[in-house]
């Protein structure tokens, strides 16, 4: 169970006014805010052992880099890798999708077919088009239907020997779509395709067992999940690693340098050239353990709860329409009101407290599939109550009456 006080109590931003008002925070599909414990890791990490790591013997290089291996484990056994060195740490989704992708320009071939879904975000469009430049490779794309789903039927008969790889987030930002993973993972493995899972929205609600999977890569990012910017994790297959060359050259990623020649580190070092988020690390760490304290069954059950209860009663607006009506479904809500424009929606609210997030949500391929500019998203975390609901029905009903 959560103890909603207790739990909002741990979040020092979230006892704040803006604009005057009480704030009421659902744009966590966004970023979501971070717990004190791991501000206090940050804090604490610069106060009293900042050090580089991997490269002193001085006593705070050896605490830095301890607590950081310590992250690195504990994330291994979260999403349960086999192996601590099948964690890659990096500066986040974006970044880690951008290493596969890069790295797949010397194993794929003209002609060969990569997959990827209509419910992805740019990060997972983008990357894999620009591998398809540079290798002659072609993207073809899983539809979608008026709920949100994929159409399943239709990636059975996209899949093919000429299949090498397939992409696809675990659920979608912009409607909380939950896909099917297992089922496109097993498929995909069946014609010989590696499967990459963008775990980016799924891994605050959702915790994965990455072995049970036998997904090849899996990437997410600490902001989402309680914490901080600028760092995330490349989970990959030791085989896979193993055949992916370096994404950057630099210091940390080699085993010999001459100007002849330099032979690279071994995983996990391989992929982790120049310094890294060192604080970051340590405290994405502190937030997995956080976040395993409260449990994700107990997280998961409470949001449902959110989810069912305000989507009841934002539909009691009338001409408010939801985009995304999948039975599984994390706690997000795109909307949109009769015509009006989500930018109003979404400044007038800002004025009453209210954080959503407006636009397209870096997914400009589901809006044009609903011929809409865009949508309003609320997206609930597990310190969001039922009262943050009420607050944003009334701002709604308010901006509707104002811009109607
Ligand atoms: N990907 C983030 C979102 O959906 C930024 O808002």
């Amino acid at each position: 169970m959560i103890d909603i006080k207790k739990v909002r109590a741990d979040f020092p931003i979230l006892n704040q006014k803006v604009n005057g008002k009480p704030l009421v925070y659902l744009d966590n599909a966004a970023t979501n805010q971070k717990p004190q414990v791991v501000i206090d890791s940050i804090v604490n990490y610069y106060s009293t052992f900042n050090a580089n790591i991997h490269r002193g013997v001085h006593t705070l290089s050896q605490l830095a880099t301890n607590a950081y291996e310590e992250a690195r484990i504990k994330l291994q056994h979260h999403f349960n890798a086999k192996k601590s060195y099948e964690i890659i740490l990096t500066a986040g989704t974006t970044h880690s999708i951008n290493i596969v992708a890069t790295g797949f320009t010397s194993l794929l071939n003209e002609g060969d077919e990569i997959i990827v879904s209509a419910l992805e975000h740019h990060s997972n469009i983008v990357p894999w088009q620009m591998l398809c430049e540079r290798t002659g490779a072609i993207l073809k794309v899983i539809p979608m239907n008026l709920e949100g789903e994929l159409v399943m039927s239709e990636y059975d008969k996209l899949l093919s020997i000429k299949t090498k790889l397939v992409f696809v987030n675990h659920v979608s930002n912009a409607l909380g779509t939950i896909n099917p993973i297992k089922e496109i993972i097993d498929k995909a493995h069946n014609i010989g395709a590696a499967v990459l899972i963008d775990g980016a929205q799924s891994c605050p609600h959702i915790k994965p067992d990455l072995q049970a999977l036998d997904v090849d890569f899996y990437v997410a990012s600490a902001h989402k999940i309680c914490g901080p910017t600028g760092v995330g994790i490349l989970y990959g297959k030791e085989e896979w690693l193993n055949k992916l060359p370096p994404y950057q050259g630099g210091g940390e990623m080699i085993k010999k340098v001459t100007f002849e020649k330099t032979t690279y580190a071994d995983l996990p070092h391989k992929f982790e050239a120049g310094t890294p988020n060192i604080a970051g690390v340590i405290a994405f760490g502190v937030a997995i353990d956080y976040m395993n304290e409260l449990g994700f069954d107990n997280i998961a059950s409470y949001e449902n709860e959110l989810l069912q209860y305000a989507t009841k009663k934002l539909l009691q607006i009338e001409g408010l329409k939801i985009y995304g009506t999948s039975q599984h479904k994390t706690a997000v809500i795109s909307f949109n009101i009769g015509e009006i424009h989500p930018y109003d929606i979404g400044t007038i609210i800002d004025k009453l407290g209210i954080a959503v997030r407006t636009g397209h949500h870096c997914a400009q391929p589901i809006m044009d599939f609903y011929k809409i500019p865009g949508t309003i998203r609320a997206s609930f975390s597990f310190y969001n109550t039922f009262e943050e609901i009420d607050l944003l029905y009334d701002a709604l009903v308010k901006a509707k009456s104002m811009l109607c």
